[in-house]
């Protein structure tokens, strides 16, 4: 592995809560995968923020007669504030707007400038004549030429997920006005992304046809393969980075500029207050970058963001971008317009404390490689025949019978039956085989491997029935809880990273602290002598009215 791992989250406009579909497809797997790193011992900054320019963010201030500015504050801190109680592990979540990603912003922009790397142009962009701006990205939407969806954005299509220039929509219109816009001139700067072709065919489609997913491979392969074309990254607006240039009066970097720019604003903002210098991060080799995002985001973090860096020339490049692709709700696309969402922090005040029920629910059915639905019967379903059936009652069933038989002292293991034998050898497999999942970006996998050791538990004790042979060989008794209760200590252990919070409970019932990822395939891991707290449920059962609650809460 290398030396140390630099893992981004795509940042979130911050003009809306956060949804179950974001959490699926990006945060959770990023999560997962840090805390797994560092479990393993590795170096890791997982990096986020929220996304705070761009179009998005002044339609909403316009819509509710405010400034983008009180729109993205209060956003901003709802956002934070459901990332950290569902336990996201955060090392920094920052934001665009702050001083220190201005500068960072804009520096990287006068070097490309500098440096001859971007083109100026003058052109005829679309203009609102009544509202007299122009109209940038999402202020523009039309017919996509691609797929044909009427609602498709001056800067991309969502049904398709192709990146468009404004002057491709069929039958443009104002988003501010409704009207058919008019042309009119106006100069601006353009990366030229023609002028990377032949890199990108090397650097994507030759040197990470094997390891990247076959889904962000695709997408690249196709938009290399229809030709690249120089690309705006300035915009008439007012609201964004100011273009650093005499003459830009008026003119904002394009979102899609400065936001990625954000992960690097975001690391040195982090390593001020830690003492480290960011190059070491984004300048050496030794660091492996992974961008964590969802399908709609490809083509900018595989392509737009690479030619920024490699234009600019000292950064490293991504060595993998493990997008996923959508989840739906109940069988429908999620929507904010028509509000047809669960939004997190709403979850988090209906279901205190059960922030790893979602966790589990979401990582069980990720989009890894197709769209997924999400369904409240199906979230009942896994909390209460999975989580509360499997590991729960395993935990459980031995934490109880060890207060009922020794006071909640752990027994010492006598020898050990050639079954236990393969028990223990089979448990010894289980760091090596989650782990191998995790680095392949298969979390639902790694977490199915996981209740596979819950299952291995509870088949032990029900082969082995300790609540029968106590009568008749209480010696026997002792090792059998012995062993159970290491199951139990390696299920905290390997869980951590899927089921922060419940490792952490099991962990305080176990009286242990360990968070060492190949610890969690030990049998040693309590001593006999130990003492264990009373036992607690792990989970609780989901009731219908629950559920029936959320049902109802969708629009109809
Ligand atoms: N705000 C964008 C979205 O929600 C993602 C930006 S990712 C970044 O689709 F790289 F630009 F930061
Ligand atoms: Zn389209």
């Amino acid at each position: 592995m290398a030396k140390r791992h630099l893992i981004t989250t795509a940042l979130p406009y911050a003009n809306g809560p956060l949804h179950i579909g974001h959490l699926a497809g990006v945060y959770i797997p990023a999560d997962i995968y840090c805390r797994y790193l560092r479990a393993k011992g590795e170096e890791v900054l997982l990096v986020g923020g929220s996304d705070e320019h761009g179009v998005p963010i002044t339609i909403k201030a316009r819509k509710e007669n405010t400034t983008p500015q009180a729109i993205v504050d209060r956003y901003h801190v709802i956002i934070q504030k459901s990332f950290e109680e569902l336990g996201i592990s955060f090392d920094v979540y920052s934001r665009t707007t702050k001083p220190i990603h201005h500068e960072t912003a804009s520096a990287f922009f006068t070097k490309l400038h500098e440096n001859g790397k971007l083109i100026e142009k003058s052109s005829e962009q679309y203009y609102d004549e009544e509202v007299g701006e122009f109209l940038a990205d999402r202020y523009i939407t039309g017919t996509c030429p691609q797929c044909g969806n009427a609602n498709a954005y001056g800067d991309q299509c969502e049904a398709c997920g192709t990146s468009l220039n404004a002057t491709d929509l069929i039958n443009p219109k104002s988003a501010l006005s409704g009207n058919t816009p008019v042309m009119k001139e106006t100069q601006h700067w353009y990366l030229p992304l023609d002028q990377y072709e032949n890199w990108l065919k090397e650097w994507i489609l030759e040197g990470h046809k094997e390891d990247w997913k076959i889904n962000v491979y695709g997408q690249c392969k196709s938009w290399i393969e229809q030709g690249l074309q120089p690309r705006a990254v300035t915009r008439d607006l007012n609201w964004g980075v100011k273009v650093p240039l005499v003459g830009a009066e008026g003119k904002v970097l394009y979102v899609w500029f400065d936001a990625p720019i954000g992960y690097i604003s975001a690391t040195k903002e982090w390593c001020e207050q830690n003492g480290q210098n960011y190059e070491k991060w984004w300048k050496d080799d030794e660091t492996r970058l992974l961008h964590f995002i969802g399908k709609d985001n490809i083509v900018f973090h595989c392509i737009i963001f690479p030619v920024m860096l490699k234009a600019e020339g000292s950064f490293i490049l991504p060595e993998n971008v493990p997008a996923n692709e959508f989840l739906n709700l109940e069988n429908d696309k999620i929507s904010t317009s028509r509000n047809w969402a669960v939004w997190l922090h709403e979850y988090l005040e209906d279901f205190k404390d059960k922030q790893d029920v979602l966790r589990y629910t979401l990582t069980t059915i990720a989009p890894e490689t197709k769209d997924a639905d999400f369904t409240w019967a199906d979230f009942q379903a896994k909390n209460n025949n999975e989580l509360l059936a499997i590991l729960g009652n395993f935990v459980n069933r031995t934490v109880v019978l060890i207060h009922k038989y020794y006071e909640g002292i752990v027994t010492a293991a006598g020898e050990y039956t050639d079954e236990e034998k393969e028990v223990i050898a089979k448990i010894a497999e289980f760091p090596n085989t989650i782990g191998a999942s995790i680095e392949k970006y298969r979390f639902r996998e790694a977490l199915a491997e996981l209740m596979n050791l819950a299952r291995l538990g509870n088949k032990y004790l029900t082969d082995t029935e300790p609540w029968k042979v106590v009568k008749t060989d209480p010696e026997r008794v002792k090792t059998i809880l012995h062993l159970s209760i290491q199951i139990c200590a390696c299920l905290s252990v390997l869980g951590e990273p899927f089921l922060p919070f419940t490792s952490q409970k099991l962990q305080k019932i176990l009286n242990i602290n360990i968070h060492n990822w190949n610890d969690g395939g030990k049998v040693d891991l309590l001593k006999a002598g130990d003492k264990i707290n009373a036992p607690e449920y792990l989970f609780e059962k989901i009731e219908d009215a629950a559920i029936e609650a959320q049902v109802q809460k969708l629009p109809k």
